[in-house]
């Protein structure tokens, strides 16, 4: 890469029409408090999405709108690489060779491969078990320092440093061991669902009260959170078995700066009908000058085709430095 610093990798599938309140405030925001002190590289991760069934237009559709959500959250597309994964073929290339250093067992233990297998029992892929080689291959592929992302991804991560750590014992130092970055608790690790604080806040919720989307109108945001389950205390403050509340803390805190110990201070003496309009109206504030630069942006595709491609182009070529390397080693003749 063009300077010393160190390199991020991340991605977010598109597999909505809009990330979740739980990919903004555990990954996207982060990513923005990095792009500065390191080389980011940020992918829309279409490869992954379709180890879910997907609806080709719409895919397409949210492939580009995923990519205009990153920018209008403050990813500067000067400064990053932003690209979408199919659009370089070296991440298909790598994950295959990777797959051979990978076992089976590795793979049976990965806890979103079972969740997702009895969601989706109609369809467990080969695709959805390989799935964590795909994003192996994706980290590895660039050289990667750091990876941001929530805490779900982190069983992933350590599998990726497991490959890592085996391809290069067997070949030499090909690739650079990432290490996970992972936001505090409190700051935005896990965002739970509004409706059941136990279980993360995930886009295939079935219950729409149970997730915010980035693009979600402000009223419908407000009501979502006066409806989130609490408990049964009536107070503010954040403590073991206060999942609900937590969670709402955890979420005012990211989207105002204010701390937590500072927001229990400030809704002291509030009752949760008072604290659950409050934090609504935040989070509303906060999303509503990303959702207008996201409606400019979708105006203008244009632009977004020339980021996507120039993103490509750029990542293809780095990726192609490691891609070629790679086949070197396991002894494939590279023309
Ligand atoms: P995905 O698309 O499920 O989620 C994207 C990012 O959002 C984080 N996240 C959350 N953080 C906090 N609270 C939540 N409720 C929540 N839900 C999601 C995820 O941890 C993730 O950082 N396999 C990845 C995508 C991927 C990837 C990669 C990431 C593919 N290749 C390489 C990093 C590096 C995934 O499915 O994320």
């Amino acid at each position: 890469m063009i300077n010393d610093k160190q390199i991020i990798f991340s991605g977010i599938q598109p597999s909505g029409d809009s990330v979740t309140l739980g990919n903004y405030l555990g990954a996207i925001k982060h990513w923005t408090k990095l792009q500065d002190e390191y080389n980011c590289i940020f992918s829309v991760v279409d490869m992954h999405a379709i180890t879910v069934r997907q609806e080709a237009a719409a895919l397409r559709k949210n492939t580009l709108s995923l990519l205009a959500q990153y920018i209008a959250c403050g990813i500067e597309s000067e400064k990053n690489i932003l690209f979408i994964q199919s659009h370089v073929s070296a991440h298909a290339e790598l994950a295959w060779i990777l797959n051979c250093y990978t076992q089976m067992g590795e793979l049976n233990r990965m806890t979103q491969f079972k969740d997702k297998s009895k969601k989706h029992p109609e369809n467990i892929n080969a695709g959805l078990f390989t799935y964590p080689v795909l994003m192996a291959a994706d980290i590895l592929l660039y050289q990667t320092d750091l990876v941001p992302v929530g805490v779900d991804q982190k069983q992933h991560l350590e599998l990726a440093r497991d490959i890592a750590h085996r391809f290069n014992s067997i070949y030499g130092d090909v690739f650079t061991i990432p290490e996970a970055y992972i936001p505090e608790k409190g700051a935005g690790a896990k965002i739970m669902s509004l409706q059941n604080p136990t279980a993360k806040m995930s886009k295939s919720d079935p219950n729409p009260n149970a997730c915010i989307s980035l693009l979600d109108k402000p009223e419908d945001i407000v009501r979502k959170i006066k409806r989130a389950v609490t408990d049964s205390e009536a107070e503010v403050c954040y403590r073991e078995g206060k999942d609900g509340v937590n969670n709402l803390l955890t979420i005012y805190s990211s989207v105002t700066g204010i701390s937590i110990d500072d927001a229990v201070k400030e809704f002291s003496g509030s009752g949760y009908g008072d604290f659950k309009l409050r934090v609504g109206e935040a989070v509303a504030e906060h999303l509503i000058p990303i959702q207008k630069k996201y409606d400019d942006l979708m105006k203008n595709k244009d632009y977004l085709e020339s980021i996507y491609k120039n993103g490509a182009e750029v990542a293809s070529s780095v990726a192609r430095r490691t891609i070629n390397k790679v086949k070197k080693k396991v002894g494939f003749i590279v023309g």
